[in-house]
């Protein structure tokens, strides 16, 4: 398709006697409006072809140059007040759709030194030196597949989403709720009613802590978390167990930062309303056994929440296999952008919870004495969304699954074996976290230095790594620290890049002051 052709205006039949659109105009200055001037060549980019809905049965009639089933309508039955009906709740129109069947991207060849050219921020020198990004715990960097379907987004389909009979919003819904439908496949929800798109994984759990949680944890009740959490998987139950009058309850590790499954079930009982773990740790690189830890919770009646800010880029996550209740993570973690994230919640769950923010999107229909809200997911995403950025997060999940993540676990398993060998060597150097199960996270202090002059030496020969407590002091602070220095491992990442770390760092520990 060229891009003139994209937008061509379909000609109402109009009435008798009024002037028709000079439609052949209109799409004229369209195209003029649109068209990137870098582009004037013979060879215009074509947009991403629009995800094809199947449109609802109810939906009029598309002009004939409007591909059947690109997009919906708001149409009459949703535009109508609901009957008085209490809890009347109104189905989207873009829920109904079902997509079509789109090819999984397959896992190709897995070649860490080719899928590092896929990502132009890799290719710099800092300080003189060529870049090693090992901060990939605090996030990870971009490659140019979701960096181009963002712009292209922008390009070519944005609009706001889901309230328009116009093209654009069509586009832009079919490309909002497309990776809606990569996440779900991502995660192996069993709906896209499933999938909440949050800011990341800290606002997931604060949606769970402030919705589910107020209506289900009352006083005496109690919340089971570990301690090896991130601050965001500790503040919210500690916030919504003051309120509540509910008691916070924290499983401890032992001292290779594993969990104490027989202390952890020894804090489980009826009064515990919803256990909330992570997957993996972000400051030790535990890997936790969520299944047992989530059967063992389910035993006694509770909810699981999975914070899997720490695992979705590492390890591959079947949330009805592991038995989550609930699972969070963060898009900037997975290769994909800043600002979003999902909230996995069981169905059942996520409609007896209420919504936690009010306004437009998440409503069904509004008088001044009364609002019905819509049915889950919308119900949960009250406001203009983070659209592009969650095109963006579907391109990351894509990227992720094409490279495969038993190819990456794999890979950053080696990785981690790697880098452990060679630190461990290093006189002065002690390991914070040695779990059996470890992700590519590994923590370390170094005698004679406090972390941050460790992270600053580092910088200067190009490597990147996060000094400091990571938002996980108490589990820090179990190992009698404050700080530790955590470089963390991702697909990209290769021995290379360990030979520079434990190079630098050996040279530090041998002019130790
Ligand atoms: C285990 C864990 N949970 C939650 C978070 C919070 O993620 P975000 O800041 O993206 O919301 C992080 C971030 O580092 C994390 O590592």
């Amino acid at each position: 398709m060229t891009q003139d052709s994209l937008f061509r205006v379909a000609t109402p039949p109009g009435p008798a006697g009024l002037q028709p659109f000079d439609t052949e105009l209109i799409a004229q200055i369209a195209n003029d409006l649109f068209r990137d001037p870098e582009q004037a060549g013979p060879a215009p980019v074509p947009p991403p072809a629009a995800v094809p809905w199947q449109g609802r049965a109810a939906a009029p009639a598309l002009p004939a140059e409007v591909a059947p089933g690109s997009f919906y309508f708001l149409d009459e039955a949703a535009a109508t007040p609901p009957s008085a009906a209490p809890g009347w709740n109104l189905a989207p129109s873009y829920l109904e759709l079902t997509a079509p069947p789109v090819l999984d991207p397959q896992p190709g060849p897995f070649d860490p030194v080719s899928l590092r050219r896929d990502f132009p921020i890799l290719e710099q020198r800092v300080h003189g030196k060529p870049l090693v990004w090992l901060d990939n715990a605090a996030t990870t960097q971009k490659p140019r597949a979701v960096i181009d379907r963002i712009s292209d987004f922008y390009r070519h389909e944005y609009s706001n989403i889901h309230r328009a009979a116009h093209a654009l919003a069509a586009r832009s819904t079919d490309a909002y709720e497309g990776a809606r439908e990569k996440a779900r496949r991502f995660l192996n929800a069993g709906s896209v009613q499933e999938i909440v798109f949050v800011r990341g994984a800290t606002e997931a759990i604060n949606l769970v802590a402030q919705s589910w949680g107020r209506r289900n944890v009352g006083p005496g009740d109690e919340i089971v978390i570990t301690w090896l959490e991130h601050h965001a998987n500790i503040v919210p139950w500690q916030q919504l167990a003051a309120e509540k009058g509910a008691k916070l309850r924290v499983a401890p590790i032992d001292d290779r930062g594993q969990v104490l499954l027989d202390e952890y079930e020894k804090l489980l009982n009826p009064r515990t309303r919803l256990v909330s773990f992570a997957h993996v740790s972000n400051a030790l690189g535990t890997v936790n056994p969520v299944r047992e830890m989530a059967a063992m919770a389910h035993r006694h009646g509770a909810v699981v929440l999975v914070d899997g800010a720490q695992s979705v880029s590492h390890l591959a996550v079947d949330v009805q296999a592991l038995g989550a209740d609930f699972y969070a993570f963060s898009g900037h973690k997975v290769f994909g952008p800043t600002g979003i994230g999902v909230l996995y919640g069981r169905s059942d769950l996520l409609e007896a919870t209420p919504p936690w923010q009010g306004g437009g999107n998440m409503i069904a229909d509004v008088t001044f004495e009364r609002t019905v809200f819509q049915p889950p997911p919308a119900r949960f995403e009250a406001g203009t969304g983070n659209i592009a950025d969650a095109v963006g997060l579907g391109a990351a999940l894509d990227y992720v699954t094409r490279a495969g993540l038993a190819n990456i676990s794999r890979h950053e398993h080696d990785l981690l074996t790697y880098a452990t060998e060679g630190l461990s060597c290093i006189p002065g150097l002690r390991i914070i976290g040695t779990a059996r199960e470890k992700a590519g996270v590994l923590s370390f202090v170094l005698d004679g230095y406090r972390s941050e002059e460790v992270g600053a030496a580092l910088d200067q020969e190009g490597i990147a790594l996060r000094s400091g407590h990571h938002c996980a002091q108490p589990a820090l602070r179990r190992f009698g620290v404050e700080t530790s220095v955590r470089p963390s491992f991702a697909l990209y990442n290769t021995r290379a890049d360990i030979d520079a770390l434990t190079a630098a760092v050996a040279q530090l520990a041998r002019s130790r002051p």
